[in-house]
Protein backbone atom coordinates (compact mmCIF):
# COMPACT_ATOMS: atom_id res chain seq x y z
CA UNK A 1 0.00 0.00 0.00
CA UNK A 2 1.33 3.61 -0.92
CA UNK A 3 2.84 5.41 2.23
CA UNK A 4 1.43 8.91 2.76
CA UNK A 5 4.72 10.63 2.16
CA UNK A 6 5.17 13.24 -0.23
CA UNK A 7 7.34 12.15 -3.44
CA UNK A 8 10.78 13.29 -2.53
CA UNK A 9 11.73 13.26 -6.40
CA UNK A 10 10.94 16.82 -7.30
CA UNK A 11 10.95 17.26 -11.70
CA UNK A 12 12.34 20.47 -12.47
CA UNK A 13 9.27 22.76 -13.67
CA UNK A 14 10.33 21.82 -17.39
CA UNK A 15 10.04 18.12 -17.09
CA UNK A 16 6.87 18.65 -14.89
CA UNK A 17 5.14 20.68 -17.78
CA UNK A 18 6.18 18.56 -20.20
CA UNK A 19 4.93 15.57 -18.71
CA UNK A 20 2.43 13.87 -21.34
CA UNK A 21 -1.05 15.30 -21.42
CA UNK A 22 -4.20 13.73 -19.70
CA UNK A 23 -7.77 14.51 -21.03
CA UNK A 24 -9.80 14.82 -17.96
CA UNK A 25 -12.91 12.72 -18.92
CA UNK A 26 -16.58 13.84 -18.29
CA UNK A 27 -15.17 17.70 -17.04
CA UNK A 28 -18.06 19.94 -17.34
CA UNK A 29 -20.47 16.89 -15.95
CA UNK A 30 -18.41 15.90 -13.01
CA UNK A 31 -17.66 19.99 -12.29
CA UNK A 32 -21.69 20.43 -12.02
CA UNK A 33 -22.05 17.25 -9.98
CA UNK A 34 -19.77 18.41 -7.60
CA UNK A 35 -21.60 21.84 -7.21
CA UNK A 36 -18.45 23.82 -5.79
CA UNK A 37 -19.12 26.05 -3.52
CA UNK A 38 -16.50 28.34 -3.60
CA UNK A 39 -15.91 28.52 0.25
CA UNK A 40 -16.41 24.38 -0.01
CA UNK A 41 -13.84 21.64 1.16
CA UNK A 42 -13.04 19.17 -1.55
CA UNK A 43 -11.38 16.29 -2.31
CA UNK A 44 -9.61 14.86 -5.58
CA UNK A 45 -8.63 11.27 -4.81
CA UNK A 46 -7.38 10.91 -8.55
CA UNK A 47 -5.16 13.60 -9.21
CA UNK A 48 -3.53 12.34 -12.56
CA UNK A 49 -2.25 15.19 -13.75
CA UNK A 50 -4.62 17.42 -12.44
CA UNK A 51 -7.57 17.70 -15.07
CA UNK A 52 -10.51 17.95 -12.40
CA UNK A 53 -7.99 19.47 -10.03
CA UNK A 54 -7.53 22.63 -12.22
CA UNK A 55 -11.46 23.38 -12.67
CA UNK A 56 -12.43 23.12 -9.15
CA UNK A 57 -9.15 25.14 -7.86
CA UNK A 58 -10.63 27.76 -10.57
CA UNK A 59 -14.12 27.92 -8.93
CA UNK A 60 -13.13 27.97 -4.86
CA UNK A 61 -12.62 30.87 -3.69
CA UNK A 62 -9.74 32.20 -1.02
CA UNK A 63 -11.97 30.34 1.97
CA UNK A 64 -12.32 26.89 -0.20
CA UNK A 65 -9.72 24.21 -0.48
CA UNK A 66 -9.08 21.21 -2.10
CA UNK A 67 -7.36 18.18 -0.99
CA UNK A 68 -5.84 15.78 -3.56
CA UNK A 69 -4.20 12.31 -3.50
CA UNK A 70 -2.44 9.68 -5.89
CA UNK A 71 -0.59 6.88 -5.61
CA UNK A 72 1.58 7.11 -8.28
CA UNK A 73 4.55 9.24 -7.24
CA UNK A 74 5.20 10.90 -10.23
CA UNK A 75 1.28 12.50 -10.55
CA UNK A 76 2.26 13.73 -7.36
CA UNK A 77 5.61 15.45 -7.98
CA UNK A 78 3.84 16.87 -11.05
CA UNK A 79 1.15 18.24 -8.55
CA UNK A 80 3.55 20.02 -6.01
CA UNK A 81 4.85 21.57 -9.18
CA UNK A 82 1.89 23.05 -10.60
CA UNK A 83 -0.31 23.90 -7.96
CA UNK A 84 2.40 23.89 -4.69
CA UNK A 85 1.65 27.72 -4.23
CA UNK A 86 -2.07 27.21 -4.00
CA UNK A 87 -2.84 27.72 0.04
CA UNK A 88 -5.79 26.48 -1.42
CA UNK A 89 -4.28 22.96 -2.25
CA UNK A 90 -2.66 19.81 -0.62
CA UNK A 91 -1.48 16.49 -2.25
CA UNK A 92 -0.81 13.62 -0.46
CA UNK A 93 1.27 10.45 -2.08
CA UNK A 94 -1.20 7.90 -0.93
CA UNK A 95 -4.02 5.28 -1.76
CA UNK A 96 -7.52 6.12 -2.01
CA UNK A 97 -8.10 2.91 0.55
CA UNK A 98 -6.39 5.23 2.89
CA UNK A 99 -9.02 7.68 3.10
CA UNK A 100 -9.66 6.98 7.29
CA UNK A 101 -6.10 7.85 7.42
CA UNK A 102 -6.32 11.04 5.29
CA UNK A 103 -9.41 12.53 6.78
CA UNK A 104 -8.01 12.15 10.51
CA UNK A 105 -4.28 13.81 9.40
CA UNK A 106 -6.25 16.65 7.51
CA UNK A 107 -9.22 16.87 9.49
CA UNK A 108 -12.22 15.97 6.88
CA UNK A 109 -13.95 13.46 8.93
CA UNK A 110 -18.00 15.05 8.08
CA UNK A 111 -16.30 18.04 6.13
CA UNK A 112 -16.61 17.83 2.56
CA UNK A 113 -18.49 19.13 0.04
CA UNK A 114 -17.60 17.18 -2.39
CA UNK A 115 -15.33 13.84 -3.29
CA UNK A 116 -14.44 13.28 -6.87
CA UNK A 117 -12.77 9.31 -7.78
CA UNK A 118 -11.90 9.29 -11.44
CA UNK A 119 -10.35 5.90 -11.21
CA UNK A 120 -8.33 3.38 -13.79
CA UNK A 121 -4.70 4.87 -15.05
CA UNK A 122 -3.91 8.17 -16.47
CA UNK A 123 -2.49 8.75 -20.16
CA UNK A 124 0.86 9.41 -18.41
CA UNK A 125 1.07 6.07 -17.06
CA UNK A 126 -0.30 4.24 -20.25
CA UNK A 127 1.88 6.23 -22.78
CA UNK A 128 5.51 5.79 -20.75
CA UNK A 129 6.58 2.74 -21.77
CA UNK A 130 8.62 2.62 -18.64
CA UNK A 131 5.84 1.72 -16.44
CA UNK A 132 4.96 -0.99 -18.25
CA UNK A 133 1.01 -0.90 -18.86
CA UNK A 134 0.47 -1.00 -22.54
CA UNK A 135 0.88 -3.82 -25.02
CA UNK A 136 1.07 -0.67 -27.59
CA UNK A 137 5.22 -0.64 -26.54
CA UNK A 138 7.89 -1.92 -25.42
CA UNK A 139 8.85 -2.15 -22.00
CA UNK A 140 9.34 -3.19 -18.74
CA UNK A 141 6.21 -5.93 -17.67
CA UNK A 142 5.51 -3.66 -14.46
CA UNK A 143 2.14 -2.02 -14.45
CA UNK A 144 2.25 -0.56 -10.74
CA UNK A 145 0.42 2.43 -10.52
CA UNK A 146 3.07 2.75 -7.14
CA UNK A 147 6.06 1.85 -8.30
CA UNK A 148 7.60 2.44 -5.04
CA UNK A 149 5.51 -0.51 -3.16
CA UNK A 150 4.41 -4.12 -4.31
CA UNK A 151 4.91 -6.53 -6.37
CA UNK A 152 5.20 -6.33 -10.79
CA UNK A 153 3.88 -7.93 -13.35
CA UNK A 154 6.73 -9.48 -13.87
CA UNK A 155 7.45 -10.90 -10.45
CA UNK A 156 3.93 -11.85 -10.14
CA UNK A 157 4.08 -13.66 -14.08
CA UNK A 158 7.24 -15.52 -12.75
CA UNK A 159 6.04 -17.08 -9.57
CA UNK A 160 2.36 -17.38 -10.03
CA UNK A 161 1.02 -20.85 -10.81
CA UNK A 162 -1.41 -21.20 -13.77
CA UNK A 163 -4.57 -21.76 -11.72
CA UNK A 164 -3.91 -17.96 -10.48
CA UNK A 165 -3.21 -16.75 -14.10
CA UNK A 166 -6.32 -17.90 -15.23
CA UNK A 167 -8.40 -16.86 -12.56
CA UNK A 168 -6.84 -13.43 -12.94
CA UNK A 169 -7.70 -13.38 -16.31
CA UNK A 170 -11.23 -14.43 -16.32
CA UNK A 171 -12.00 -12.62 -13.23
CA UNK A 172 -10.50 -9.21 -13.55
CA UNK A 173 -10.00 -9.25 -17.50
CA UNK A 174 -12.94 -11.15 -18.19
CA UNK A 175 -10.94 -13.17 -20.63
CA UNK A 176 -12.59 -16.31 -22.50
CA UNK A 177 -9.53 -17.75 -23.27
CA UNK A 178 -7.90 -17.44 -19.59
CA UNK A 179 -7.24 -20.66 -19.47
CA UNK A 180 -5.11 -20.84 -22.50
CA UNK A 181 -3.40 -17.99 -22.38
CA UNK A 182 -2.14 -18.80 -18.63
CA UNK A 183 -0.83 -22.28 -19.92
CA UNK A 184 0.70 -20.15 -22.85
CA UNK A 185 2.43 -17.95 -20.49
CA UNK A 186 3.35 -20.88 -18.13
CA UNK A 187 5.05 -22.58 -20.84
CA UNK A 188 6.82 -19.66 -22.25
CA UNK A 189 8.37 -18.66 -18.61
CA UNK A 190 9.92 -22.36 -18.81
CA UNK A 191 12.09 -21.42 -21.38
CA UNK A 192 12.67 -17.40 -21.26
CA UNK A 193 11.76 -15.18 -18.46
CA UNK A 194 9.20 -12.84 -19.24
CA UNK A 195 10.15 -9.27 -18.49
CA UNK A 196 8.64 -7.22 -21.07
CA UNK A 197 5.12 -5.83 -22.53
CA UNK A 198 6.18 -7.29 -25.91
CA UNK A 199 6.82 -10.42 -24.77
CA UNK A 200 3.98 -10.97 -23.13
CA UNK A 201 1.53 -9.27 -25.88
CA UNK A 202 3.43 -11.96 -28.12
CA UNK A 203 2.76 -14.49 -26.15
CA UNK A 204 -1.15 -14.26 -25.82
CA UNK A 205 -1.19 -12.84 -29.58
CA UNK A 206 -0.05 -16.58 -30.26
CA UNK A 207 -3.12 -17.80 -28.18
CA UNK A 208 -5.62 -19.12 -31.36
CA UNK A 209 -8.80 -17.16 -30.66
CA UNK A 210 -7.73 -14.96 -28.59
CA UNK A 211 -8.73 -11.30 -29.08
CA UNK A 212 -11.93 -9.86 -31.54
CA UNK A 213 -11.86 -7.90 -34.38
CA UNK A 214 -12.26 -5.09 -31.94
CA UNK A 215 -10.19 -5.28 -29.86
CA UNK A 216 -5.70 -6.45 -29.56
CA UNK A 217 -5.72 -9.90 -28.47
CA UNK A 218 -3.97 -8.76 -25.02
CA UNK A 219 -6.04 -5.96 -23.81
CA UNK A 220 -8.11 -8.51 -21.41
CA UNK A 221 -4.87 -9.71 -20.15
CA UNK A 222 -3.42 -6.96 -19.51
CA UNK A 223 -6.51 -5.25 -18.24
CA UNK A 224 -6.77 -8.07 -15.72
CA UNK A 225 -3.10 -8.54 -14.53
CA UNK A 226 -3.26 -4.33 -13.76
CA UNK A 227 -6.10 -4.95 -11.42
CA UNK A 228 -4.37 -7.36 -10.03
CA UNK A 229 -1.40 -5.98 -9.09
CA UNK A 230 -2.36 -2.82 -8.22
CA UNK A 231 -5.63 -4.23 -5.95
CA UNK A 232 -7.86 -2.20 -7.86
CA UNK A 233 -11.16 -3.41 -6.92
CA UNK A 234 -10.70 -4.36 -3.42
CA UNK A 235 -9.14 -0.76 -2.73
CA UNK A 236 -12.13 0.84 -4.21
CA UNK A 237 -14.30 -1.05 -2.31
CA UNK A 238 -12.56 0.35 0.95
CA UNK A 239 -12.71 3.61 -0.53
CA UNK A 240 -16.24 4.01 -0.84
CA UNK A 241 -17.22 2.90 2.43
CA UNK A 242 -14.34 5.34 3.80
CA UNK A 243 -15.53 8.59 1.64
CA UNK A 244 -19.28 8.52 3.00
CA UNK A 245 -18.12 9.18 6.76
CA UNK A 246 -15.81 12.18 5.08
CA UNK A 247 -18.74 13.49 3.18
CA UNK A 248 -20.46 16.80 4.90
CA UNK A 249 -24.39 16.40 4.69
CA UNK A 250 -25.42 17.39 1.71
CA UNK A 251 -21.80 16.72 -0.11
CA UNK A 252 -21.82 14.81 -3.42
CA UNK A 253 -19.06 11.65 -4.39
CA UNK A 254 -18.99 11.38 -8.39
CA UNK A 255 -17.28 8.32 -9.33
CA UNK A 256 -16.05 7.82 -13.06
CA UNK A 257 -15.24 4.10 -13.79
CA UNK A 258 -14.13 3.15 -16.98
CA UNK A 259 -15.07 -0.39 -17.15
CA UNK A 260 -18.18 -2.60 -15.79
CA UNK A 261 -15.97 -4.43 -12.83
CA UNK A 262 -15.94 -1.16 -11.72
CA UNK A 263 -19.02 0.30 -12.53
CA UNK A 264 -20.86 -3.21 -10.85
CA UNK A 265 -18.87 -2.22 -7.81
CA UNK A 266 -19.90 1.55 -7.68
CA UNK A 267 -23.57 1.11 -8.76
CA UNK A 268 -24.27 -1.62 -6.09
CA UNK A 269 -22.86 0.37 -3.44
CA UNK A 270 -24.86 3.37 -4.32
CA UNK A 271 -27.90 1.76 -4.03
CA UNK A 272 -27.13 -0.19 -0.89
CA UNK A 273 -25.98 3.22 1.05
CA UNK A 274 -29.46 4.63 -0.33
CA UNK A 275 -32.01 1.93 0.87
CA UNK A 276 -32.88 0.92 4.34
CA UNK A 277 -31.74 -2.10 5.50
CA UNK A 278 -32.94 -5.00 7.15
CA UNK A 279 -31.44 -6.92 10.14
CA UNK A 280 -31.00 -10.18 8.43
CA UNK A 281 -31.67 -11.82 11.85
CA UNK A 282 -35.27 -10.49 11.92
CA UNK A 283 -36.20 -9.82 8.29
CA UNK A 284 -39.79 -9.00 9.30
CA UNK A 285 -38.71 -6.22 11.84
CA UNK A 286 -38.60 -2.34 10.94
CA UNK A 287 -35.50 -1.39 8.87
CA UNK A 288 -32.64 -0.76 10.67
CA UNK A 289 -30.16 0.95 8.33
CA UNK A 290 -30.76 5.00 8.20
CA UNK A 291 -29.59 5.25 3.95
CA UNK A 292 -26.96 7.40 4.13
CA UNK A 293 -26.68 8.44 0.44
CA UNK A 294 -29.14 9.62 -2.19
CA UNK A 295 -28.24 8.37 -5.94
CA UNK A 296 -28.89 11.60 -8.03
CA UNK A 297 -29.94 11.02 -11.61
CA UNK A 298 -29.02 8.32 -13.69
CA UNK A 299 -25.73 7.41 -14.98
CA UNK A 300 -23.68 9.20 -17.08
CA UNK A 301 -21.68 8.59 -20.29
CA UNK A 302 -19.69 11.33 -22.63
CA UNK A 303 -21.31 12.44 -25.85
CA UNK A 304 -20.11 11.72 -28.92
CA UNK A 305 -18.30 15.09 -29.44
CA UNK A 306 -15.87 13.99 -26.40
CA UNK A 307 -15.47 10.40 -27.35
CA UNK A 308 -14.08 12.18 -30.88
CA UNK A 309 -11.69 14.44 -28.87
CA UNK A 310 -10.18 11.60 -26.69
CA UNK A 311 -11.31 8.05 -27.31
CA UNK A 312 -9.43 6.74 -24.02
CA UNK A 313 -13.34 8.61 -22.67
CA UNK A 314 -15.72 5.90 -24.75
CA UNK A 315 -15.93 3.34 -21.75
CA UNK A 316 -16.57 6.21 -19.05
CA UNK A 317 -19.62 5.90 -16.82
CA UNK A 318 -20.29 8.79 -14.06
CA UNK A 319 -22.56 8.23 -10.86
CA UNK A 320 -23.09 10.59 -8.39
CA UNK A 321 -24.57 10.73 -4.97
CA UNK A 322 -25.39 13.15 -2.29
CA UNK A 323 -24.83 12.40 1.53
CA UNK A 324 -28.23 12.43 3.71
CA UNK A 325 -28.62 13.64 6.63
CA UNK A 326 -27.45 11.81 10.13
CA UNK A 327 -31.46 10.59 10.39
CA UNK A 328 -31.40 9.40 6.54
CA UNK A 329 -34.14 12.10 5.40
C1 LIG B 1 -7.89 8.60 -14.79
S1 LIG B 1 -6.54 9.19 -13.88
C2 LIG B 1 -7.15 10.66 -13.14
C3 LIG B 1 -7.04 11.85 -14.05
C4 LIG B 1 -7.38 13.18 -13.43
N1 LIG B 1 -8.75 13.28 -13.02
C5 LIG B 1 -7.04 14.30 -14.39
O1 LIG B 1 -7.96 14.92 -14.95
O2 LIG B 1 -5.86 14.54 -14.63
C6 LIG B 1 -6.50 8.11 -12.52
C7 LIG B 1 -5.44 8.42 -11.50
O3 LIG B 1 -5.84 7.76 -10.30
C8 LIG B 1 -4.71 7.23 -9.69
N2 LIG B 1 -5.16 6.10 -8.87
C9 LIG B 1 -5.65 4.92 -9.29
N3 LIG B 1 -5.95 4.13 -8.24
C10 LIG B 1 -5.67 4.86 -7.14
C11 LIG B 1 -5.76 4.61 -5.76
N4 LIG B 1 -6.18 3.43 -5.28
N5 LIG B 1 -5.41 5.59 -4.90
C12 LIG B 1 -4.96 6.80 -5.37
N6 LIG B 1 -4.82 7.07 -6.67
C13 LIG B 1 -5.17 6.12 -7.54
C14 LIG B 1 -3.80 6.81 -10.81
O4 LIG B 1 -2.47 6.75 -10.36
C15 LIG B 1 -4.04 7.92 -11.82
O5 LIG B 1 -3.11 8.94 -11.67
Amino acid sequence: MASTHVATHQPTLLEAMNSPAHQPVLLGEALTALNIEPGGIYLDATFGRGGHTEEILARLGDRGHLYALDRDPDAVSFAEQRFGDDPRFNIAHASFAQLDLLAREWRLTGACNGILMDLGVSSPQLDDPARGFSFQSDGPLDMRMNPRAGESAAAWIARADMDEIARVLKEYGEERHARRIARAIVNERELHAIETTAQLAEIVAGVPGAGDKHKHAATRTFQGIRIHINHELDELRTALSQAIDMLATGGRLVVISFHSLEDRIVKRFLRTESQSRMDPDMPLAEPVGIPRLKVLGKARHPGAVEIAGNPRARSAVMRVAERLPENGS
